[in-house]
């Protein structure tokens, strides 16, 4: 490892993805449900949007392309990080987006600090908990100076006590894969396997711990970029959401919701026994210690504001009624129920069935859904549908809801395809730029491979079997997941505004 990165990892890079809580649209909705105007960018708005720890930036660029009147700021250290996000830019034509080379522990004091724009919408995604200190106190600087006011920041991190039983496993991957190999993804896969053969040997940190186990297990499904950039740093540090609320205040921020839009509802997190602890405090940082000591996951999505403004119920509800949605799947594919922490709920295919149907040519507005005659009276709770079918990823937000598909996300869309289509597995999931959406929606290397030919008129299914390499023993089943894409996803990705 190179001495500059201060025990961040900089020999391999991370890689490319997109996720859907760094989207302004999700950030502003996730405010919404916890009573804060956060303002939802209108299809015309000039949005600045600011990424801090881009890595090789293709949530920024994914948002410039979706969106060619917003300015983005894309900010990383890693010099290899940067010179890819730049020639994939360039080749996508994208002209509303800079992308800056620059340590976060020492920026908000550096000359280039003052070209950065003052921003509306901030996302950190994977840097808080994996960074040391001082870049923490870093960002913090450069938040209280970028961030305007009513601005809105997406961080993620690795939280408390959730990660408490595996806190044992990392410090073993890190301290043994650092004596183990030079390279960092050399470091993680020989650490792995010591984690994994110690296990076997019935060590009892590993063997009583069920989580440390899943985490093993899973490991082999995970890209080895992952993998490096998860567990190979000397300060990864997972924390109380209480101490980032803290760090976070001296910008100025205050939390205000969690961009896992179903963690807004107490319903679907607590059972009757937890929620009655709850109901014990109305500080809201405590409520969200309970909540982590009740939900089992690892990794938290949050939203802070700078200078909080609550909306009543009833403008809330207003405010709600007005987003747009897109759906993300074929309506006949709609689940009769899902999976919450508090345990299955049913998501009555009378309300959800009507709604799916209504959403099969394109985004509409939450108002509008609820004015469908067979539903009118059955319920008229727009968060709850918001919640279910955004934060179930059954379907996207939409803030450009009769907007043609933009020539800019579509040239990004192109590049996506050439970089991705023979570099990686057909059915890895890629996330496309949508005017329409003003942000991304899912689907697979299969389905951007099917689009770039269907865009040029290019239907059959046989024809476009043909254009997947494989044996011709699994024949029948490629041409079976050609047609899903041909007949499901290509409709969705049209209804989406992406081709
Ligand atoms: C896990 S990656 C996340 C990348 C991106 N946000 C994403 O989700 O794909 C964390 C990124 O933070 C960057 N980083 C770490 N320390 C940094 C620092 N001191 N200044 C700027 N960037 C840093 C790393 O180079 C890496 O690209």
């Amino acid at each position: 490892m190179s001495g500059w990165g201060g025990g961040y990892i900089t020999d391999i890079t991370y890689m490319a993805g997109w996720y859907r809580q760094q989207s302004p649209a999700m950030m502003a909705i996730a405010a919404l449900l916890g009573n804060v105007n956060a303002g939802i960018p209108a299809p015309d708005d000039a949005i600045s949007y600011l990424e801090l720890g881009c890595g090789q930036g293709y949530g920024a660029m994914l948002l410039a392309a979706s969106n060619p009147k917003w300015t983005v700021t894309a900010i990383d250290f890693n010099p290899a990080h940067i010179a890819e996000a730049r020639a994939w830019a360039a080749e996508a034509g994208l002209t509303n987006i800079r992308f800056l080379e620059a340590d976060l522990s020492t920026l908000a004091d550096e000359a280039q600090a003052a070209t950065i724009p003052e921003a509306d919408f901030v996302s950190l995604h994977g840097l808080w908990t994996w960074v040391p200190p001082a870049v923490q106190a870093g960002v913090v600087k450069l938040l209280a100076a970028k961030v305007r006011p009513g601005g809105v920041v997406h961080i993620s991190y690795n939280v408390l006590p959730g990660w408490g039983p595996a806190m044992g496993m990392q410090r073993l991957l890190r301290e043994g894969g650092n004596r183990l190999a030079f390279r960092s993804d050399q470091q993680v896969e020989r650490a792995v396997t010591l984690a994994k053969d110690l296990l076997a040997a019935g060590a009892p940190q590993f063997t009583q711990s069920p989580l440390t186990r899943h985490l093993l297990d899973r490991m082999h499904t995970m890209p080895v970029s992952y993998l490096a950039h998860e567990y190979m740093n000397a300060s990864w540090k997972p924390c109380f959401h209480s101490e980032v609320a803290a760090a976070l205040s001296a910008a100025k921020l205050d939390w205000v919701a969690s961009s896992q839009l179903p963690e807004n509802f107490g319903s679907l997190m607590f059972t009757p026994e937890q929620q009655e602890i709850l109901n014990r405090f109305d500080d809201p940082i405590m409520r969200e210690l309970i909540k982590d000591t009740c939900v089992d996951r690892l990794l938290r999505h949050d939203v802070f504001v700078r200078g909080a403004r609550r909306l009543s119920p009833v403008a809330r509800n207003d405010a709600l009624m007005d987003v747009s949605i897109s759906l993300n799947i074929n309506p006949a594919d709609m689940p009769a129920e899902a999976d919450f922490p508090v345990g299955k709920a049913d998501l009555n295919a009378a309300f959800y069935g009507p709604i799916a149907q209504a959403l099969t040519h394109g985004p509409r507005k939450v108002g509008d859904l609820l004015e469908i005659p067979e539903l009118v009276g059955s319920r008229d709770n727009p968060a709850e549908m918001i919640g279910i079918l955004i934060g179930l990823d059954l379907a996207e937000p939409a803030i450009r809801r009769d907007a043609a598909p933009g020539e800019q996300a579509r040239a990004f869309n192109r590049v996506a395809a050439k970089n991705y289509l023979g570099t990686t597995g057909l059915s890895r999931g890629v996330g496309l730029a949508s005017h329409r959406l003003g942000g991304g929606t899912m689907a697979t290397v299969l389905d951007l491979m099917i689009m770039t030919h269907a865009m040029n008129g290019e239907t059959d299914i046989d024809t476009l079997a043909g254009y997947v390499n494989a044996p011709p023993e699994q024949a029948e089943k490629v041409r079976e997941i050609v047609r899903i894409s041909v007949e499901d996803k290509q409709p969705r990705l049209r209804a989406a505004g992406v081709w």
